[in-house]
């Protein structure tokens, strides 16, 4: 590669998950640090990460798509090009060999080492770090200084459940949770900068353990009600968790810390406890309602959401139809579907029984069809509710604002407000995806 001026400018392009969400805003603060600047809306910039997903198909081909475009458009001067994330994990040599373009190669675990890898590809030197340091990379990045009114933190990292159909345990490593100090830290500098929400963020977010300030061994229970005592912070919600970590402790969290959100998000993948079986989820369809029927006897307003896969290798009709009836028992206030998805080098790619994609397409237009029957519901009865409302951003109409209810609905009302506000709004039904709302005086609570 030839030699190269350090970029001034830098783009993020973050694909998939909250986590890399967050990695991509984590990344962004570095490359600041280095003086690189964001480039404005529009502008080419000097550098760009792609910072790819590697959890369903097409990825990977996404990848050299989006690298093909960057070089065409940039034509003499294209930019400097890293690949991040997880497609950079899993398949980095392929790409290094495959895309002369591409400067840097980085895994999710190596980011923080971003600033040394820009330096040698100024220097014409190609670079891939994939290395799976256990925690160095948060004591490497900069401290939080931006932060909307809802902010993500990553506590928890990494999976050691091994579903038989998922890459994450290959591509994210192990299980490691960040250390309770570093992560109070961390919330209170966000607080600082504005946030009034925080959402805990992990492969496994409910796996998390750590020790509190007394040295006391702690799960995710303890690290929300430490979190609760900050007095700026208004709301707390955490996303992913698994159900064989739930703890009675995360329950009764629940029921008892005001300002942990009404909200779980849950994902059960499979009503049929042979598809279960199979996706080595080790809960059953009846665990996973009996640990939902004790969640809601704590709160008894939470609002439950899920992810499913339909066409598992093997997933019978009469095992898809239990999922359909899982979905009408719990009643979810929202839930994710996906069509399986073979992932190279995962125990489910080379089962037998592949189901073909046309009975696939049929059965996620069928799950979704009753996963929004459920959505409408759940909104249609939040109609007539006065709640606090954390306003996020401008509607698109003047004088429009549009926030998050505690139920993680999407509420648009107009009238006196800013972004971080939290406000009280009546909710009317509004469409399957959103609340209308009406402000109430006075607007400030
Ligand atoms: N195919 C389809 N969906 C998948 N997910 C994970 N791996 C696959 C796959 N191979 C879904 C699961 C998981 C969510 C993040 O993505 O539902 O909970
Ligand atoms: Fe993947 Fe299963 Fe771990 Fe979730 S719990 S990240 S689906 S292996």
């Amino acid at each position: 590669m030839q030699r190269r001026d350090l970029p001034k400018t830098y783009r993020v392009k973050s694909y998939g998950c909250q986590m890399n969400v967050y990695d991509g805003e984590r990344m962004g603060e570095l490359l600041g640090e280095q003086g690189i600047a964001p480039a404005t809306d529009g502008e080419d910039a000097d550098m760009v990460v792609l910072n790819t997903c590697h959890i369903r198909e097409k990825a990977a081909e996404k990848v050299y798509s989006d690298i093909g475009r960057l070089v065409k458009a940039g034509g003499e001067r294209p930019p400097m090009i890293a690949v991040a994330g997880c497609v950079a994990q899993a398949e980095g040599e392929e790409i290094m060999a495959r895309a002369p373009a591409v400067s840097m190669v980085v895994g999710p675990q190596a980011y923080h080492r971003l600033p040394e890898m820009i330096a040698r590809a100024a220097g014409g030197e190609r670079a891939t770090d994939t290395d799976m340091p256990a925690d160095a990379k948060f004591a490497a990045l900069p401290k939080r200084r931006k932060s909307g009114p809802s902010a993500f933190l990553t506590v928890q990292e990494g999976c050691d459940k091994f579903c038989t159909y998922c890459v994450v345990p290959y591509t994210r490593g192990a299980e490691i949770s960040r250390p309770f100090s570093d992560l109070l830290r961390e919330a209170e500098k966000l607080v600082e900068a504005g946030a009034r929400e925080i959402t805990l963020l992990g492969q496994n977010v409910n796996a998390w353990t750590g020790e509190d300030r007394k040295g006391r061994p702690t799960g995710l229970d303890g690290l929300i009600r430490a979190l609760a005592d900050l007095p700026d912070l208004r709301r707390i919600r955490y996303t992913t968790s698994h159900p064989n970590d739930v703890t009675d402790g995360l329950i009764d969290a629940h029921g008892e810390v005001d300002k942990l959100m009404p909200y779980l998000h849950l994902p059960v993948q499979s009503g049929s406890d042979t598809v279960l079986k199979a996706m080595n989820r080790s809960h059953t369809a009846e665990s996973y309602l009996h640990l939902l029927e004790r969640f809601r006897a704590a709160r008894p307003d939470i609002a439950l959401s899920g992810d499913f896969i339909v066409g598992f290798p093997g997933e019978s009709e009469a095992d898809f139809e239990a999922t359909l009836q899982l979905v009408d028992a719990v009643g979810y206030a929202q839930a994710y579907s996906f069509k399986y998805s073979p992932r190279p080098g995962t125990p489910a790619s080379t089962m037998g029984g592949q189901v073909p994609p046309e009975v696939m397409d049929e059965r996620l237009q069928r799950l979704q069809t009753a996963i929004n029957r459920h959505q409408l519901a759940f909104n249609q009865a939040s109609a007539g509710i006065s709640c606090e409302v954390l306003v996020e951003r401008h509607g698109r109409k003047p004088g429009q604002w549009i926030g998050k209810s505690p139920w993680l609905q999407s509420v648009f009302f107009e009238g006196d407000a800013k972004i971080g506000d939290m406000v009280r709004v009546t909710m009317a039904q509004g469409g399957p995806n959103s609340m209308a709302g009406t402000l109430l005086e006075p607007a400030s609570i």
